[in-house]
């Protein structure tokens, strides 16, 4: 499939940068931009809105497919309308998150989201960020990448962007919620977190933002997808 347009995954657990590096390489590349935790999100988020339990495998499902939602670029950020409200806050609540993670774990619901998720592969490329974009979603990208980083470490960083947004949260139960997000995520019986057969996998306990899109601009080169400048 060398005439397929290119596709960089980015998989990882939450907290691990993912969504900034994301943005950043896929900036820098010009290519488009998968956020396909935003996905899960907005379904939960459809269903605490619309009064569907997050066991409801069926109902869950045809919100997940029936989803109303716009991603606005707007400079640094995405703006996320959903059923015409800006949701782009509301989605990145600790709240939202969790039960992003219960809905998440239903088959019909990944089901339900694949083919909206492969619809974003367009031309020049795609930067895809998530859970499965390696394993699942775009088994054949030319390269894929797993960023790992360590729990606490995680939980630092998530403490910090809510802090940014000035939404309150405590260290200690971010890092709880965190290990029971992974270990949920890792755990479910369909397409669960973990590194695909050829994934390069980076740990960013120890690195900045710069250095890790440095790292990823040179595996890019390597792998033919970017110009060495
Ligand atoms: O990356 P995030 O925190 O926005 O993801 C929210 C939840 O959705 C998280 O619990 C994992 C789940 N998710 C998933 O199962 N598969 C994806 N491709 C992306 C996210």
């Amino acid at each position: 499939m060398s005439d397929a347009v290119p596709v960089l995954t980015l998989d990882g657990p939450g907290g691990a940068g993912k969504g900034t590096i994301s943005r950043l390489i896929a900036e820098r590349l010009g290519w488009h931009l998968l956020d396909s935790g935003a996905l899960y999100r907005l379904t939960a988020l459809a269903a605490l809105r619309h009064g569907v339990a997050l066991d409801d495998a069926a109902a869950l499902a045809e919100l997940a497919r029936d989803l109303d939602v716009a991603f606005l670029a707007e400079g640094e950020t995405t703006r996320v309308l959903f059923e015409g409200d800006d949701v782009s806050r509301e989605i990145r609540s600790e709240q939202t998150g969790d039960a992003a993670s219960q809905v998440a774990a239903v088959p019909a619901v990944r089901e339900a989201l694949l083919e909206r998720q492969r619809d974003f592969r367009k031309a020049p490329g795609l930067v895809a960020d998530g859970r499965d974009m390696g394993t699942v979603v775009f088994p054949d990208a030319p390269l894929k990448v797993f960023l790992t980083a360590s729990a606490s470490e995680r939980a630092r960083r998530r403490y910090l962007q809510l802090q940014e947004v000035g939404m309150d949260a405590s260290l200690s139960s971010l890092l709880k919620e965190i290990q029971a997000r992974d270990a949920r995520d890792m755990q479910r019986s369909v397409a669960p977190l973990k590194p695909a057969d050829d994934a390069v996998t980076l740990d960013t306990t120890r690195l900045t933002i710069p250095e890790v899109v440095d790292r990823l601009t040179d595996l890019l080169t390597e792998h033919g997808l970017a110009s060495a400048t």
